[in-house]
Formats: C-alpha cells, structure tokens, sequence
C-alpha cells in the first residue's frame, strides 16, 4: 500500500520493473533516493517491496496512483522492450503529465526512434531523454556504465541520480553527458556492435581451442583466466573463463557443453552494421559477427551441409603452447580492430548527425560497468585525448605499436584455421581489414576500369585530373 503521507516525495519513478528496472531502482534507493514503481504485473510490485527493505521504495499497478508519488517536475525512467512498447507506455503517461516534466527512456531504443519520440515529446512540453545503459542485471543493480543523451537541463535534472548509480573507475562515474539528441542511444548501439564482435572473437578462439586443440573445458578456463590477466583483461574475457567452470545441475557435466549452438540476438549488432553501411563506414568484425549469429539460426540447413562436405578436424600437429600464445596475441589484434571499428563509426555519425560526441569521453564511460569494458579502454581513451578527432584507432601511435607485435600472430592463426577447417570468420576479417587499410594501393583501379567499359561511369587517372571514358574495345 502507498503511504499517502509520502506521496509526491518520489524524485523518480520507473516504468517496468523487470530485473532491468527492478535493479536500477533498488540501485537508485541504495544511494538515498525516494523511489517509485510501476509495472501492470502485482507480483513484480511485489518483489519489488520484498527486495526494497528497509529503502524508501514505493511500487504501484495504477498509473495515476504512481504518477502521485513523483515530485514536480516529474522524471520517470522507461525500462521496457525496445520499440512499440515504449510508445505504448508514453502513450499512457501522457495524459498524466504536465509541461516540463521528463521521460527517460533506458531501453534499448533504436536512435532513430528516439530522435522521433524526442521531436514528439518536445510539441507537447515534455523533456525527452534517451539513455543507453550497459551491464545487465548485475551492471542495474550495482553499477551501470550509463550514457544519456537529449537536452543538458533535462540530463542536469537527474544527474545526481544517475553519478550515484553509476560504475566508478577511480571514482570517476561511467556516466557523463554525451549531447543532445539520439546520441545516447546511438552510442549504446555501437557499443552493442563491438560486444557481438568481441563475444563473436572469443566464441572463435574458443573453437580453435577445443576442436584444433583438443583442450578440455578445465584447460579453456586456465587459458581464458591467464588472458585475463594480461592485456585481454576484460569483463568478456573474465566471464568466459568462468563459463567453464560451471557444471550443470542436471547432468554433472559442464554446462557449456550442453547448451546448444544457436546464438540469438535483439537487434542491437545488426542495427550497428546497418548504420555503418549506411554512412559508408566499415564494421567488417561487427558485421561478421552478427552474420555468425545468423548462420548458428540455420540448424537444418548446417547439417545437411555438414554430410555433404564431410571432412574431419584433425587436431593442430604442432607445438600447443605456441599456438596458444599466438591466438592470445591474434584474439588481441581482433579486439583492438573491434574498438576501431566502433569509434571510427561513431566519429562519422558524430559528424553527420551533429552529436559533436566526445570520444575520449565515450571510451571512459566504457571503462566500468559495461559488458565492453576492458583495460584496452584507457589506452583507447588516452588515444583520443591526444587527438579528439583521430579517425581511426589504428592511426594513433600506441595502437599501431600493438598491432605491429601482435599482426603477424594473427596471419599465423588465420593460416592454421584454413587448414584445420575451423571458421574463424572475425578473425579473418579483422586481418583483412587491417592489411586493406594499411595499403596505400587498393584494386579498385580495375573496379573503375569495369564500370566504365560496361557502363561508360568514367574514371579518373592518376596524371591528369577530371573524369575520362575509354572505348575499351569488344569482349566477345
Ligand atoms: C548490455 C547488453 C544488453 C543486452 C543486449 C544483448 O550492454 O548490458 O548489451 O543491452 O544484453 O541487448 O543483446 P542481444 O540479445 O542482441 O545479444
């Protein structure tokens, strides 16, 4: 029941209280805060107050009733599924609000959706803004990396709500404000793309591992621990070695080795790649890693091809230790080209939507609290605190410092992948980027050269400037 005598005192609510919202609000009420709840669903209100304690925390099924519990002007935080739902709910809370008052929406929203909600809110007087929050249900309950954008009164209004909740990293908090607009969710996109790409790396090492290695699952996570502890340290590193030890309740046996081979997704990679596509940048790690996903899906289809090109793994003939540290270092090079690959992304969008991101800032909110997040960050952010408008990771001098140690171990892993049979696709990708990037001389001459015989496009010459057809003659 709602204490009436505390009524209006809420300084933000949350709408849906899922494990997301639930701990983000309990996370909120750990620092002091006078929350309130709402969710159609009793028993998640319920657990809500069962988890509260002792806290100031309020939940409700009734929208007017949690509308009252909120002091003006109003900051209520949406966690529910990305896209019509959020709509949904906005549509409901409308005719409850008042001029000025704010909605925050911490979903996983697409960044065109949001800009769209943003210019809606904004012609009836509510403040709009879009926040991407990363590090699932542990991150909400004690630590998020948080980035928001939209209006900076409307982020003043609930920043110390959102410094309190926050990961600290040197008791820095992983929020900061990132301008106005999508960009918040824009961000979390990408950050969303360099997470398929890095699990989709690791998920590559692995099978190198196990099937052209033969080791077994307490092998894999001795492997996976001491890579956390070397220039990989990252919280995927440091799960994935904890994966391996977790045995199954049902069978005793480890339980990796009984989940099935199938990766879903929410829509986040793929978002990411296509904006990428979109504004004519590469994300060829990312973009490979969402396609995996994809191919895990076709079950039928991979067995069938499966007995067609039957052809046995055998395992690597050659010494196990070196390999192992050459696929530490290649896994390394992936991970750098995959940062690269998201910050040189977010350096376009940057330009194109006017976000003026600032991306030594992004990359220090990535420190704590996400599921990126990574040692390899604070060189990343020191990169760009050099050169705010650095292009490319691989351009900064302490980068190309890395991967000239660690590229010619990844060429090595990529020959041994092709002939063991074991598909190591963001592995090759990221080689095949970094060698296409680094060559000042690109084929695409012969690509010119095509379009204007089949089609008269014209191309342009190395010694002369301007645009030139050839008649190139008959191909019959
Ligand atoms: C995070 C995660 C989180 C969620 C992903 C999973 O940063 O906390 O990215 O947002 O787990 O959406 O995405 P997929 O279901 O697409 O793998």
């Amino acid at each position: 029941m709602i204490n009436p005598h505390k009524a209006n005192h809420c300084v933000i609510g949350m709408v849906g209280l899922g494990v997301m919202g639930r701990n983000m609000l309990l996370n909120m009420a750990d620092h002091g805060f006078r929350v309130a709840g709402y969710d159609l669903d009793k028993d998640k209100v319920e657990s809500l107050h069962k988890e509260a304690k002792e806290h100031e925390v309020f939940g409700s099924t009734n929208i007017p009733d949690f509308i009252n519990l909120l002091q003006k002007p109003r900051a209520i935080m949406l966690l529910v599924p990305a896209g019509k739902p959020v709509d949904l709910v906005i549509d409901e809370l409308l005719p409850h609000l008042e001029w000025g008052d704010l909605i925050i929406d911490a979903g996983n929203s697409h960044f065109t959706d949001t800009a769209s909600r943003a210019a809606r809110l904004q012609k009836v007087g509510i403040q709009f803004l879009g926040v991407g929050v990363s590090g699932g249900e542990e991150g909400a309950r004690h630590g998020p990396s948080i980035m928001p954008g939209g209006p900076k009164k409307a982020y003043e209004q609930i920043r110390p709500i959102l410094e309190a909740i926050a990961a600290k990293v040197n008791n820095d908090p992983c929020v900061t404000y990132l301008g106005n607009g999508s960009v918040g969710h824009y961000v979390k996109m990408v950050h969303n793309g360099i997470e398929y790409g890095i699990m989709q790396l690791i998920a590559e090492t692995y099978d190198l591992m196990k099937r052209g290695l033969g080791l077994s699952n307490d092998q894999l996570q001795t492997v996976y621990h001491e890579w956390s502890e070397s220039d990989l340290n990252s919280y995927l590193i440091e799960i994935t070695s904890c994966i391996f030890k977790k045995i199954d309740e049902k069978t005793n046996k480890s339980l990796i080795d009984e989940i099935v081979g199938v990766a879903e997704q929410n829509g986040t990679g793929m978002w990411t790649s296509q904006s990428a596509m979109e504004l004519q940048l590469l994300t060829p790690t990312i973009d490979l890693a969402v396609m995996m996903r994809d191919l895990s899906v076709l079950v039928n289809e991979r067995e069938q091809a499966n007995d067609l090109y039957k052809r046995s793994i055998k395992l690597f003939s050659g010494e196990q230790k070196s390999f192992i540290n050459e696929l530490q270092s290649a896994l390394f090079s992936g991970m750098i080209i995959a940062y690269a690959e998201g910050f040189a992304l977010l350096k376009v969008a940057s330009e194109k939507y006017d976000y003026h991101l600032n991306l030594e800032a992004v990359a220090r909110i990535w420190r704590g609290g996400c599921i990126i997040r990574a040692s390899l960050l604070e060189d990343i952010a020191a990169a760009f605190h050099k050169k705010p408008n650095l292009s490319n990771l691989l351009l900064d001098p302490t980068m190309s410092e890395k991967m000239m140690v660690h590229q010619e171990n990844l060429r090595k892993i990529v020959c041994h992948a092709s002939l063991l049979g074991i598909p190591i696709p963001t592995l090759m990708a990221t080689l095949s980027y970094f060698d296409a990037y680094r060559s000042r001389w690109q084929p695409a001459n012969l690509i010119q050269a095509q379009r204007d015989y089949f089609g008269s496009h014209r191309y342009e010459r190395l010694d002369a400037k301007g645009s030139f057809h050839s008649e190139w003659g008959d191909a019959t």
